[in-house]
């Protein structure tokens, strides 16, 4: 009875990390470098030997600023062709491989190798810009991941963080861990947290 009941309280302790779903912090919606200091200190930094892992906070503000929802309606910090919505952001950190819900500001783990860390390589967060292709043509899909990166890019750049866009993705293998069609991933974007 007592063997039983350890095992009982062993799985309870396991099994919502099998399924962990996380609520994000409210994001910082407030502050910031002025916009145009912003512009002129955007740029693309490839090597971050200075980077830190993100704390909740900073995931829930990156994310946000991405792509997050900012009108009661639904809509997002980044336009989307006829309000497709169609981005997908997957996150690889240190402490693991996750999925944005943008309206719910969760992050849901994905059970999986460590594909994505070794990807990440040297920086804080390994983002993965993918979409649904039954919901979006390509061309559109591929012009709304230009605004959401450039939206980590402003964000990276009023935080002070480095960060790059990435065509050069290995798809075949992020396909593999998100589950998801190899031409449907877009592209990544390495951010090295200071
Ligand atoms: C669509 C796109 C794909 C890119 N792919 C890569 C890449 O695979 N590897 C890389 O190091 N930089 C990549 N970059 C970053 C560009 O090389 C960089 O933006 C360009 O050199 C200009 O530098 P800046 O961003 O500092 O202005 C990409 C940028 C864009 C917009």
């Amino acid at each position: 009875m007592k063997q039983s009941l350890f095992a009982l309280l062993a799985l309870c302790a396991v099994l919502p990390l099998a399924a962990e779903t996380l609520t994000l912090p409210a994001p910082r919606k407030t502050g910031g470098m002025p916009l145009a200091e912003a512009l002129s200190a955007r740029r693309t930094e490839r090597k971050f030997p200075d980077a830190v892992k993100p704390t909740l906070q900073q995931l829930a503000d990156l994310l946000w600023a991405a792509n997050g929802v900012t009108r009661p309606d639904g809509k997002r910090t980044a336009p989307s062709a006829r309000n497709c919505q169609e981005i997908e952001l997957a996150v690889a950190t240190a402490d693991g491989v996750f999925t944005y819900d943008a309206k719910a500001n969760t992050l849901t783990r994905v059970e999986t190798d460590d594909t994505l860390d070794t990807l990440r390589g040297d920086a804080s967060v390994y983002l993965i810009l993918h979409y649904d292709r039954d919901a979006q043509k390509r061309e559109s899909a591929v012009v709304d991941a230009g605004f959401v990166g450039q939206n980590v890019y402003l964000w990276c750049a009023s935080e002070g963080w480095g960060t790059v866009f990435l065509g050069t993705v290995d798809r075949r293998r992020v396909a593999a861990v998100l589950g998801c069609g190899e031409d449907e991933v877009l592209y990544a974007q390495k951010i090295g947290i200071r």
